[in-house]
């Protein structure tokens, strides 16, 4: 009996939670498909997620959807800003529920990241990375504080008011989210984003109630999750994805990150992604599952809350992944670039695993390729 292929459910505050087929999991990939520049998503969003929930993930995560048009890492992000990226979504969502798969979406706040150029071969091969300018689309980017650190145009420091305003804005996209079907919100408070750049000494230079000590980088994601929790319906389970170590002395370390996990644990989170690094260049270890002793550090730190913590980062072999669990390192798996070779990563590592019966996530069209 595999592990990974072991049906798990997520606990929510209203007790019922979401029961998942298996415990794999699609990690949120931008895809800068928006070529209209409106932040709704198409038939590429529908057949790239489609093609994964069909291919057995357990739960399938969306890309980084902005809740705010300037939260954007480029202008062909998605956005569930407005009612009409909502209804966008619908579709999207059935399809994933249709294959037997729960759907979340990566709600995302780009901060002093926004406005960049989208990560597609014709930009790279033109030499146009990094800040985009005015004059091609761009705009100008908000964080915590003014900084260099990301090597990008600096975020304009956000007064006291344009903070209160976007936890309004995380909490409405939420209930849109919710309006669209999905069954998991994440929010995004990693890889050097808005949040996470509150988070870390390194870009918070604040000296008011959000910055400085401890207790006050935390701020704005607590009032970011309690705005959000508040909307989101309490028979639905709460997500955030952690950069639990920004890998640099003086920076935001995996210490912080427990503590902060219980906290947020308290205000309602059950579901814990943890990755690491963002701000600055990368200083951490690399490797196979190089960022899961951050996943076993808060699954310790968060023993018998009822939470359920996953790992990410060079995890691609099957067997990899079910020792992840099976040494309690997790409760579950995120696969990103493995599953942007393999669509099917999830049903043809049920096969690697010997997972027989109904536990194989197959689409009932694909049932005839057993052998
Ligand atoms: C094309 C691409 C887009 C990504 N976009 C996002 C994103 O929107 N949100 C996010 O949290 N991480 C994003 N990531 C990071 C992945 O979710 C994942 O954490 C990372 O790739 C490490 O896992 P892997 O080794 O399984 O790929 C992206 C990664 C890739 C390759």
């Amino acid at each position: 009996m595999s592990l990974l292929f072991e049906p798990a459910t997520l606990t929510a505050p209203a007790g019922h939670g979401l029961t998942l087929r298996n415990r794999a999991m699609l990690a949120p990939m931008c895809q800068y498909s928006v070529t209209a520049r409106d932040g709704l998503p198409h038939d590429w969003h529908l057949v790239h997620l489609g093609a994964r929930a069909a291919g057995g993930f357990g739960l399938v995560f969306t890309e980084a959807t902005a809740v705010v048009p300037e939260g954007r890492i480029s202008d062909q992000d998605t956005g569930i800003w407005n009612d009409l990226q909502r209804q966008a979504w619908g579709p999207v969502v059935g399809f994933i529920h249709s294959q037997g798969a729960a759907a979340g979406i990566q709600l995302a706040h780009a901060g002093g990241k926004a406005s960049t150029y989208p990560w597609l071969p014709a930009h790279a091969a033109s030499g146009s990375r990094g800040t985009m300018p005015y004059d091609e689309g761009g705009w100008q980017t908000l964080g915590p504080s003014e900084t260099d650190i990301f090597g990008l145009a600096s975020p304009r420091e956000m007064t006291v008011a344009e903070i209160e305003a976007s936890v309004q804005a995380w909490a409405a996209a939420a209930a849109r989210a919710d309006a669209a079907g999905f069954d998991v919100v994440q929010i995004h408070a990693a890889h050097g984003y808005l949040i996470h750049q509150f988070l870390s000494p390194l870009t918070n230079h604040r000296t008011d109630a959000y910055g400085g000590s401890y207790a006050n980088r935390t701020r704005y994601v607590r009032e970011v999750v309690a705005a959000v929790r508040a909307v989101w319906p309490a028979h639905k389970p709460l997500a955030v994805r952690l950069s639990g170590d920004d890998w640099v002395e003086g920076g935001w370390r995996v210490s912080d990150t427990v503590l902060l996990a219980r906290e947020l644990r308290e205000l309602g989170v059950t579901l814990f992604d943890l990755s690491s690094a963002g701000i600055g260049p990368f200083h951490g270890p690399t490797g196979p599952g190089f960022q899961v002793p951050l996943a076993a550090a808060v699954k310790s730190a968060l023993a018998g809350t009822d939470s359920f913590v996953t790992a990410v980062g060079l995890i691609t072999a099957p067997a990899q992944a079910e020792h992840v669990l099976v040494s309690g390192q997790a409760d579950g798996v995120s696969i990103g670039r493995a599953a942007l070779v393999q669509p099917n990563w999830a049903a043809v590592a049920a096969a690697e695993l010997g997972v027989a019966g109904d536990l194989v996530p197959r689409a009932p069209q694909y049932w005839r390729a057993a052998w």
